[in-house]
């Protein structure tokens, strides 16, 4: 299987969704509606305070079990996947495949079965290779959804989705902002689930801001504005997403080194200064200080970057809930 040379799994944008219009599977941003990711945001806002509660669970997917398939190495996205299952009241089990049968050469597409078998009705999964999560969705039987943790360079969309509701409850108004997207666009799933999923929500203007070597071509026809100058590109934005420098993914003619990559595009308070004074700093994570960022950046007042990561659960759970399809008796029982 090369995922990365087939074209096919690019048109099944139509497979994340019913007949009724209701989420089946989370593969991408491409092919949702705004109601849609404007519905999975307002089902994680009716999550987020459930930290706060004496009882940290709502029994929406009791009974269910959600199978986490990483394939690549995670912090963040497999740790909150499981929190939010957990506090959704699921079964949760994460393969933890350096010691499966992946090793041996078991195909993704008979792990797949095997793990069928045994009754799961989700899969989440993450994967080296553009398009894994789409083939999974594509090859499942039709009780079981899949949700895409990460494919290759393709999409990453519940850290979009994270990403706009952490914006959202700092700045309401899409329309009225200017988003600077600063670094590795070429090797980022993250920026292409980002750049979806601020124009879907109406944003006045993307900037992509990074080196000749390190965009990505066809950014214009996003509508994004491309700058190789981080001094212009900052100016009066109002967020800075930074991304990681993906060193796995890139070969050694574009890779510049830490120091020189810092001196010219690393987010310092001299460079943030550029930004409207309350711009937002965000970083997906994990962030490679000294090099995208200094640590008063990271650590500092305009810094939500720890905010991103708690608003991972409250998004993970309202995409779960709504692909397994209970979220409307569940927001109900949670607000009885
Ligand atoms: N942001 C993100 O995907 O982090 P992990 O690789 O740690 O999951």
């Amino acid at each position: 299987m090369n995922l990365q040379e087939s074209p096919t799994w690019l048109g099944s944008a139509k497979l994340q969704v019913d007949g009724k219009g209701r989420l089946r599977h989370f593969l991408s941003i491409e092919g949702l509606s705004r109601r849609l990711i404007t519905e999975i945001l307002d089902t994680a806002e009716s999550f987020a305070s459930l930290p706060e509660q004496s009882v940290k669970k709502v029994p929406l997917l009791r009974g269910k079990t959600i199978a986490n398939l990483f394939f690549e190495a995670s912090t963040r996205t497999r740790t909150t996947f499981e929190l939010a299952a957990k506090r959704l009241s699921a079964d949760v089990l994460t393969v933890n495949l350096p010691t499966s049968s992946a090793v041996k050469g078991e195909s993704l597409l008979d792990t797949l079965r095997n793990l069928e078998a045994m009754h799961i009705d989700m899969f989440v999964v993450r994967h080296g290779q553009s398009g894994a999560a789409h083939f999974i969705a594509s090859h499942a039987s039709p009780h079981v959804s899949v949700v895409n943790g990460g494919d290759g360079r393709h999409a990453h969309p519940t850290q979009a989705l994270l990403d706009m509701f952490t914006i959202r409850r700092h700045k309401p108004d899409f329309s009225a902002l200017v988003v600077a997207i600063v670094g590795d666009v070429t090797h980022s799933r993250v920026a292409r689930s980002q750049i979806h999923a601020l124009r879907l929500l109406g944003v006045r203007e993307i900037r992509v801001i990074a080196p000749r070597t390190l965009l990505l071509r066809h950014l214009g026809e996003l509508g994004v504005r491309v700058f190789t100058n981080p001094c212009e590109g900052l100016k009066d934005v109002d967020v800075i997403m930074m991304l990681r420098l993906q060193r796995e993914r890139m070969d050694s003619a574009m890779l510049p080194s830490g120091l020189e990559f810092f001196h010219v595009y690393g987010l310092t308070p001299e460079k943030l200064a550029l930004a409207k004074p309350d711009a937002l700093v965000m970083h997906p994570g994990p962030i490679n200080r000294g090099v995208e960022m200094s640590s008063a950046v990271a650590d500092g007042p305009q810094s939500v970057i720890l905010q991103q990561v708690t608003h991972g659960i409250a998004i993970r759970m309202a995409v779960m809930s709504l692909c397994l399809g209970s979220h409307a008796a569940g927001r109900e029982r949670l607000h009885e």
